[in-house]
């Protein structure tokens, strides 16, 4: 009885969009008293919801605890071989690690690790990638392109369109992409791609890129250090955003523009990639592992290399580094 109250509380809050919802429409809608309704949403908050409670506007919905099973995702794919095969963990070191194992256990083409948490997220440059419980997109995609090594780079810029245009879709919101693969709203960042690559001299076995996104944090879920530099899709819309949806929106984005550049080349990739650029035109710092290279960035050649012109006229090419605006 109680949960099937709680049950039709929670549809209320989904179908409100993100929207607050006074105490009264949601007894009327549960059948129960407002005092009722208060400890439920209590209930509700020890199992792991979020809720903001604004007097005389009623309650309005932070953040959900749904798991992203895999069946979940699945249901409503709309991809041909993407995420076709899914390994779901619960709690993982990193989805990273978990796909190399399994590329060398010779999975499928497509084949994507999704996790829950991740306890020693992998980000770029040898830094630690926060992964919070229940709350971002921790996922890795195998891909398996008959391409030379070196085009690999070329790949996390594909993605990189592929979880702006997802975002775009879910939210509402305006992403932007800081070179290589940053994804910022609001100046802040709200995705990371790490591309690994399992190789022969000559050709790629396999791609393994892996995309971080904060989905439903809020402030208090970041650690000190990032809380002026990052953010979450919930911080910055105001509203939760279904992680399984946002899946299969970058799953079904990157497969299509994937094979795209398998068919056309990286040329229509890279127009997309500069159409949500921020730092083309710029003024910026590079700040590589052997040191600075200041200039302004012209944009990127047809391998994805960033360009800086430097004061003295000189241009030269960025393989790897981090970009200050
Ligand atoms: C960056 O530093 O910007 C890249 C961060 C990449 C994080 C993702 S989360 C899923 C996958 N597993 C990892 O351990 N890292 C990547």
């Amino acid at each position: 009885m109680q949960s099937e109250l709680r049950k039709r509380l929670i549809e209320a809050f989904t179908d409100a969009g993100g929207e607050f919802l006074s105490g009264q429409h949601l007894a009327e809608i549960a059948g129960c008293s407002r005092t009722a309704v208060w400890k439920h949403i209590e209930e509700l908050r020890k199992e792991g919801f979020v809720f903001e409670a604004v007097k005389r506007k009623g309650y309005k919905i932070l953040q959900t605890p749904e798991k992203v099973s895999a069946d979940e995702i699945s249901l409503g794919l709309k991809t041909a071989f993407l995420g076709r095969t899914i390994h779901y963990e619960e709690s993982v070191s990193s989805t990273q690690k978990i796909a190399h194992r399994l590329v060398t256990d010779g999975v499928s083409d497509g084949t994507v690790v999704v996790a829950e948490e991740q306890t020693s997220g992998k980000g770029r440059m040898d830094r630690q990638w926060h992964s919070p419980k229940y709350s971002g997109v921790w996922m890795s995609v195998i891909l398996k392109p008959n391409l030379p090594p070196p085009r690999a780079p070329q790949l996390t810029l594909v993605a990189a369109v592929a979880v702006v245009q997802a975002i775009e879709e879910l939210t509402g919101l305006m992403p932007q992409i800081k070179w290589p693969n940053d994804i910022l709203v609001g100046g802040k960042k709200v995705t990371g791609i790490l591309t690994e690559l399992q190789a022969d001299s000559d050709r790629i076995k396999a791609v393994i890129i892996g995309i971080g996104i904060n989905v439903n944090q809020q402030y208090e879920d970041f650690p000190e250090e990032l809380l002026h530099t990052a953010s979450s899709l919930a911080i910055e819309s105001g509203k939760p955003i279904s992680r399984a949806s946002l899946i299969q929106s970058v799953l079904s984005r990157l497969e299509k523009l994937y094979i795209t550049y398998l068919q056309n080349g990286f040329h229509p990739i890279k127009l997309l990639w500069e159409s949500y650029a921020i730092s083309i035109g710029k003024n910026i710092i590079a700040r590589t592992l052997t040191g600075e290279i200041k200039g302004k960035a012209l944009g990127i050649t047809e391998d994805g290399v960033l360009m800086i012109e430097q004061e003295d006229g000189a241009v030269r090419q960025v393989y790897s580094a981090d970009i200050l605006l």
